[in-house]
Order: structure tokens, then C-alpha cells, then sequence
């Protein structure tokens, strides 16, 4: 635990630096976060110029303590007291309109701003010595997978930034869950590890699903403007199979072996109540299935162990989608750019 302890020092200097206008990447509990002074312009394009990231896409800005927000939106709704109350600090996110002192550069020219408090001592630490508040959005290379560790942010951002913090990995491994409290009902508009029935909970009212979240490049656009763009990507071709547990089992070894045989590197997503099945394979177990938690906290360091390792495909089983099923699914769908292939049905065609 010591080893990750707050090292003020560096705090402050980091703080400092971002008080100037540079970039730092510094952990928080979902995921590593890029951090540049929100209110300040020139930061807000160092970060989209350090991701390789579209402007229009907007940044969350983070703050450590309540009374921060009242600065940055004209109206805190009774919504966002409640979710407050609950779930900050924590992996939420809420949109809000936003105020005049909130750069356009840094909402991407939206009108309304993404607002969360972290939990996690580094980053609020961080925030109070950079004055409040820091844009950030997750630490890749825009359409990578997201850090959740300090040595995946050197891996993208390496000359990039003059500082990384290192505390250790993180304890989430997926983005906040991001709720939009601007309209009649809350709508999430990304899934995360608070969930739409958890939401539900606190505000005893229906939460309702941006309908477009789990449609990339259907014609409805969805209302986070990250969640449009290919993303959370391994270099690697990524498939998800679908299905009945030893249907999945069968094809991704007949998938792999195809692939194998045509002269490709390729790797497996499995479980560990599956690894047994993929014996002789290059196989890596994302945790229990039965453990959610723990599957989202490893999803993105193995897509990015497989890139290390070179492989040319990678075959995934896939997951359900209750809980924060939903938010692992949505990244591993993204992940696969939505290419998911039903192994049960595929077997029965195959038969005809
Ligand atoms: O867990 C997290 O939220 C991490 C850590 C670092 O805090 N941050 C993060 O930021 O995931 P980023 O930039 O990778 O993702 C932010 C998402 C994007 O999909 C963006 O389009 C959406 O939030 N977003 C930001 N401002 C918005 C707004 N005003 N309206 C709708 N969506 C917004
Ligand atoms: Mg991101």
C-alpha cells in the first residue's frame, strides 16, 4: 500500500505544472486519466493533440469536492443532488449545462459539460493543487484501449506529456458510467460499474438507456460523442463469439485453428472456468465469469497484453450483459468494431 502512498512533493509539483498549462497523466479508479487544466484553452488542445483525439469529442472535467461544481453549470437539478450524494466520490459521471466559464475547447463545443469526482486519493489530491478542476479524459491513445495501469499510459504517451503518476493499478478498469441529467429522465449514455438499476435505485424513477449505445453506425447518433468512434481497440482483429458454452468452445478452437493454419498469430479470450477447453492454444483468462467485477477490471490489460505480444487475431468468448455485464459488453463490442459471431446458430447452419 506505501508504496503508493501521497507523495505531496510531486503533487504539488504536478499540480504546478498543470497551473501552466502542461499535461499530466495521474491514476484514478477507473481508469489512468490525462489531466490538463479544464478552464484553461490551451490545455484542453494539448490534450486532443497528445490522444490524436477528434475536438468535437468532448472532456469530462473532474473536481474534488462539491462546492467546485456551482462554478461550471448554471443549475445543479435535484437529479444530480441525489446521484451526488450517493456516488461521489466515485465512477459517475453527469452532464450538466454548463456555464460561461467553461472553455468551448473543452466540451467540444457542446453547451452542456461532463462533471465527475474520482475516488481516489492521488487524483484528488492532484485536482486541488492543479485549483479544482482538470479535464481529463482517459490517458490512450485515442481508439485504444484505456490505461489502467501506469506502464500502458508510457506505452501511448511516452514524449508526449512531461509526467506520468504511478499509483499502481487501478481498482475499476473501465470508464465511469456517464449519465446525462439534463432531460426529463436520466439517460445513460455509458455503461459502467454503477448501473442503470443502481441509478433506478437511488432516484426512484426509470433510467433510461441511450437507445444508440449499443448500435455503432446505425443511423441514431449516440448523445456521448466518444461513444461514435471505434474504440477501446487491440491492433489486433478482434471477434467476440456468442452462444452456448461448448458451441463457443468449438468454434473459437475451429476459428483458431483456420487462422493458425493460413500462418496468423492468434489469441484467445477465455475464462477460467473455460481455460481447460483451449489446452495447446495461446489462451488468456480475464478472471471468473461468475466475477464481474473482476472481469472489467482485466478486460483492457489483456486486449493490451495480446497487442504486446503481436498476435494478428484474437477470438473472445463474450459475456452477459446484466450488471456491469453490460458496460464489459459494450467495451468488447466496440472493441471487436460490433464484429460478433453466434456460435449456436452458426453450428446449426452449418449442419443444414
Ligand atoms: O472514468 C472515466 O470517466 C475516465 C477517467 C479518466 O475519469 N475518463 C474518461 O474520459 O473516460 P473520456 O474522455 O475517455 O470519455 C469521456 C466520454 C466521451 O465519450 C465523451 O464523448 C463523453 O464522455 N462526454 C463528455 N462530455 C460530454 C457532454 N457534454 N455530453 C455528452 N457526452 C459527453
Ligand atoms: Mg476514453
Amino acid at each position: 500500500m506505501s508504496e503508493y502512498s501521497l507523495n505531496l512533493e510531486v503533487l504539488c509539483k504536478a499540480g504546478n505544472l498543470m497551473q501552466q498549462g502542461e499535461l499530466v497523466a495521474f491514476p484514478t479508479e477507473t481508469v489512468y486519466g490525462l489531466g490538463g487544466n479544464a478552464l484553461n484553452p490551451e490545455a484542453s488542445r494539448k490534450i486532443y493533440a497528445a490522444k490524436g483525439r477528434p475536438s468535437d469529442n468532448p472532456l469530462i472535467i473532474h473536481i474534488a469536492n462539491l462546492e467546485a461544481l456551482d462554478k461550471i453549470v448554471t443549475h445543479v437539478p435535484s437529479y444530480a443532488k441525489k446521484l451526488a450524494a450517493a456516488y461521489w466520490p466515485g465512477p459517475l459521471t453527469m452532464i450538466f449545462h454548463k456555464s460561461e466559464i467553461v472553455p468551448d475547447s473543452t466540451t467540444g463545443g457542446m453547451d452542456t459539460v461532463a462533471v465527475r469526482m474520482p475516488n481516489n486519493k492521488i487524483a484528488l489530491e492532484l485536482i486541488k493543487q492543479a485549483g479544482g478542476y482538470v479535464a481529463a479524459p482517459s490517458a490512450n491513445t485515442s481508439g485504444r484501449p484505456s490505461p489502467t495501469r501506469a506502464a500502458h499510459v508510457y506505452t501511448d504517451m511516452k514524449g508526449k506529456i512531461p509526467l506520468i503518476i504511478d499509483g499502481g493499478p487501478v481498482g475499476i478498469g473501465i470508464e465511469s458510467t456517464i449519465v446525462d441529467i439534463t432531460q426529463q429522465y436520466p439517460m445513460v449514455l455509458r455503461p459502467g460499474h454503477i448501473t442503470k438499476e443502481m441509478l433506478e435505485k437511488t432516484l426512484g424513477c426509470p433510467v433510461i438507456l441511450d437507445p444508440a449505445m449499443f448500435s455503432v453506425g446505425a443511423n441514431q447518433q449516440p448523445r456521448a460523442p466518444g461513444m461514435k468512434y471505434k474504440h477501446y481497440a487491440p491492433k489486433a482483429e478482434l471477434t467476440i463469439v456468442t452462444g452456448r458454452k461448448e458451441d463457443v468452445e468449438n468454434s473459437i478452437i475451429r476459428f483458431v485453428r483456420e487462422k493458425e493454419d493460413e500462418g496468423f498469430s492468434v489469441g484467445v479470450i477465455c475464462t477460467d472456468e473455460s481455460i481447460t477447453a483451449y489446452e495447446g492454444l495461446h489462451y488468456k483468462s480475464i478472471g471468473l465469469r461468475k466475477d464481474e467485477h473482476l472481469v472489467a477490471h482485466n478486460l483492457f490489460g489483456v486486449l493490451r497484453a495480446f497487442d504486446e505480444e503481436d498476435v494478428d487475431f484474437i477470438y473472445s468468448e463474450a459475456f452477459s450483459e446484466k450488471g456491469v455485464g453490460q458496460a464489459i459488453m459494450n467495451r468488447l463490442s466496440k472493441a471487436a468494431g460490433q464484429q460478433i459471431i453466434n456460435a449456436s446458430s452458426q453450428e446449426s447452419a452449418d449442419e443444414v
